[in-house]
């Protein structure tokens, strides 16, 4: 299907990107729980699609289900980007790519790369041009607030959409605050009017309930929706609820595990047996914040096989019935 963001109907809700999170099987169980429009995929380096690294460019194959995607990168050399992007679309024409340039760790950032790209707004320009100058779908660009000063995304914003970006998403925090503070949706504002391109606002959208304060402060296009989605992908479906005047849906014990079970059927099929303990980070979210859930997590985080781990979450199941729903959380990595 071909991807506009600009004609797409507003506002436009999606999972946001997220490393070793929003991997093949767990965009499948957002796409199976809600009814988000769009999902961003983790980002992926162009460096290592370059060098033909298998385990990255197996990070891009998609599955017909998660469709509508986009394919986030992140890499500060324009040809490496494009070529990367080409190759990639070339092998599993994602609907859209998405640049990152708000990542705020060290290791990206240290070698000009995420957020670093908000100080060299002329590289950012020329990373855009080169990647739309080879791609033939929509290219949109993931930033913060600024490097320190949260002004800064208002021109940066602009030279983005001068050289040619289809969309921006703005996290409402700069650089050095890191996921410190209270994201700042006012600020996000002065940037979506400041450009013609969709904005979307993003950071602290945790509750379906947030949704309608977030656009009507931040005057965005939509939301990406990142944290809250972890352990709660039915947050797409409870927005939807919310923006159609309904309370959020409430989630059952039952249906809960069902989807977790289901999410660690699909993480096993993607990354083999060892799968049950990387799957771990998505129970830790599951359970968190639900009343009586704690007792089993020791055991949830031990066991070893999927046969041990469906056994007990049935045992969980059983003794908790259709328990009390889960209370949002939040906190960042
Ligand atoms: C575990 C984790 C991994 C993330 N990985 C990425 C990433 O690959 N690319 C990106 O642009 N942002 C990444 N982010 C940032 C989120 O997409 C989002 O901007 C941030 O968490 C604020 O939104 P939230 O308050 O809805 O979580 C990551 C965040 C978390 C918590």
């Amino acid at each position: 299907m071909k991807l506009d963001w600009s004609a797409l109907p507003k506002p436009i809700i999606a999972l946001s990107p997220m490393a070793d999170m929003t991997d093949s099987a767990f965009c499948r169980i957002v796409k199976e729980t809600g009814e988000s429009w769009v999902v961003f995929r983790e980002m992926v380096s162009s460096e290592a699609v370059m060098r033909g690294n298998d385990k990255t460019l197996g990070m891009t194959d998609i599955h017909p289900e998660e469709r509508p995607l986009i394919q986030q990168i992140f890499g500060s050399d324009p040809a490496t980007m494009a070529e990367a992007a080409r190759v990639i679309a070339q092998r599993h024409a994602p609907e859209g790519f998405d640049v990152n340039m708000g990542c705020p760790v060290y290791k990206i950032v240290h070698n000009f790369n995420g957020a670093a790209l908000m100080k060299e707004p002329e590289l950012a320009a020329k990373i855009v041009r080169a990647m739309k100058s080879v791609i033939s779908v929509p290219l949109s660009i993931k930033i913060r607030l600024g490097w320190s000063d949260p002004a800064e995304c208002i021109e940066f914003s602009k030279v983005l959409e001068a050289a040619g970006a289809d969309l921006i998403t703005i996290h409402g925090r700069t650089k050095t605050q890191g996921y410190a503070g209270i994201a700042d949706w006012t600020a996000i504002r002065r940037a979506k009017e400041a450009v013609s391109i969709p904005v979307l606002c993003n950071g602290d959208v945790h509750r379906a309930e947030l949704v309608q304060e977030a656009l009507a402060v931040s005057g965005c296009d939509g939301i990406l929706v990142a944290r809250g989605a972890l352990g709660n992908p039915w947050i797409f479906a409870q927005i939807d609820d919310v923006l159609a005047g309904r309370p959020p849906r409430v989630v059952s014990m039952e249906e809960r595990v069902a989807t977790v079970k289901r999410h660690l059927d699909l993480h096993v099929a993607q990354y083999g047996e060892r799968g049950v303990v990387t799957f771990r980070k998505h129970l830790s979210w599951y359970f968190k914040g639900i009343p009586g859930a704690k007792r089993f997590r020791d055991a949830l985080h031990t066991a070893s096989s999927r046969v041990q781990l469906n056994q007990l979450l049935d045992a969980l199941v059983a003794t908790m019935g259709n328990g009390a729903p889960r209370s949002p959380s939040t906190g960042a990595k």
